[in-house]
């Protein structure tokens, strides 16, 4: 390997062009897909299993987990709702990190996914042992991960938190006199950072979707629809950010959209999201933030190409088989648990509001 493909953050980066070629990509007829659609509920009832989606799966697997007693809604939501919800396997239809963390907090339940390739560039650019070693020299702080982080990670951890929590964790042991080593977005970081003054060192990895966004041409299309409201994902970079209305989770966008007064609004997060905004907001008009550039040789198309190989053929197959099933070796598994463990607890202790289903 060059020595450039040994930094994982830009390891981390080469990556999508093999998941993306690996999506699945069926036509069928409308007959077909219905037929399909029937055959997963069938299965899921056989199974006694429930679907667990995220916000930027495709549409028809996040109306298949509405219609079926599921749940589509952002990661600590995931992770609250398969903990609670009494069916003995839980389908995680996301990327990996949302299916390890239902393990760690249900080892019990049988966790299956679509497919195990769809990972994170996050957890991509965060290895353990590189990890572990950051973690050596900061002896005295305290290690926040981002929940986009392999078990093992969290495992080295002593909190875990999603976007939805991050500003509230941190800000409560920023009030103890507590120093953080915070890993691994480092927009996510700076952000916090910027918003709580705590005093935190950072991993420097990276969304490979959200690091596309481009405030240059957020504020040309600003000026196109000045009446616009502007939802970020705190992924973004800095200089999106500074530009939002809201900052916040997918589940913390979603209500934005339904409680701002605005009828159009700049979205920068996965496109995905537009499925649940648009029934949130039913009438109001969302248009993705851009990408690259007057310049660019390449547009992102705003969608990450893991969550894309989440479909209904695999979904189907894993649900037949059993196959995918998720697992975390024991000893890291409960590592893991304490401070995937405290995540929850903090919030339903602070009662930060979770929600899914496009009930932001
Ligand atoms: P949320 O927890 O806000 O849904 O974010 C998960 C994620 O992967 C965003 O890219
Ligand atoms: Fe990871 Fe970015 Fe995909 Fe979210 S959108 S799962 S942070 S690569």
């Amino acid at each position: 390997m060059n020595g450039m493909l040994d930094d994982p953050v830009v390891r981390a980066r080469t990556v999508p062009l093999t998941a993306e070629v690996e999506r699945e990509h069926v036509t069928r007829s409308e007959d077909e897909r219905a037929a399909l659609i029937e055959r997963i509920k069938g299965l899921l009832e056989r199974e006694n299993a429930v679907l667990v989606a995220h916000y930027y799966t495709d549409p028809e697997i996040q109306a298949l987990a509405d219609e079926t007693g599921g749940t589509v809604s952002d990661s600590l939501e995931m992770a609250r709702f398969g903990s609670a919800h009494p069916a003995q396997t839980l389908v995680v239809a996301g990327v990996r990190f949302m299916g390890e963390t239902a393990k760690i907090l249900n080892p019990e339940k049988r966790v299956l996914m679509p497919t195990l390739e769809a990972t994170c560039s996050l957890d991509l650019g965060c290895p353990a042992d590189e990890f572990a070693a950051f973690c050596d020299q900061y002896p005295d702080r305290t290690v926040v991960v981002y929940a986009n982080t392999s078990a093992a990670v969290k495992a080295r951890a002593d909190w875990v938190v999603t976007s939805s929590i991050a500003l509230d964790v941190v800000e409560y042991l920023d009030d103890r006199g507590e120093k953080i080593l915070w890993a691994p977005d480092r927009h996510l970081g700076r952000y916090i950072e910027r918003e709580t003054g705590a005093d935190m060192v950072m991993w420097q990895g990276s969304c490979i979707v959200h690091d596309e966004f481009r405030a240059r041409e957020l504020h040309k299309l600003k000026a196109a629809y000045p009446e616009a409201g502007v939802l970020v994902h705190p992924e973004s970079p800095a200089d999106v950010i500074e530009m939002a209305d809201v900052v916040g989770s997918t589940t913390q966008l979603i209500r934005g959209a339904r409680e701002l007064p605005n009828d159009t609004f700049i979205v920068a997060t996965d496109r995905g999201i537009f499925h649940k905004m648009q029934q949130a907001a039913p009438g109001k008009r969302f248009i993705d933030a851009p990408t690259g550039g007057a310049g660019a040789t390449c547009r992102s198309c705003a969608h990450c190409p893991w969550m894309a190989m989440n479909a209904l053929d695999n979904l189907a197959n894993t649900l037949e088989f059993g196959h995918n099933e998720v697992t975390v070796p024991e000893d890291i598994r409960v590592e893991a648990l304490r401070s995937v463990q405290r995540m929850v607890d903090f919030a339903s202790e602070s009662r930060v509001q979770v929600h899914g289903t496009g009930n932001a």
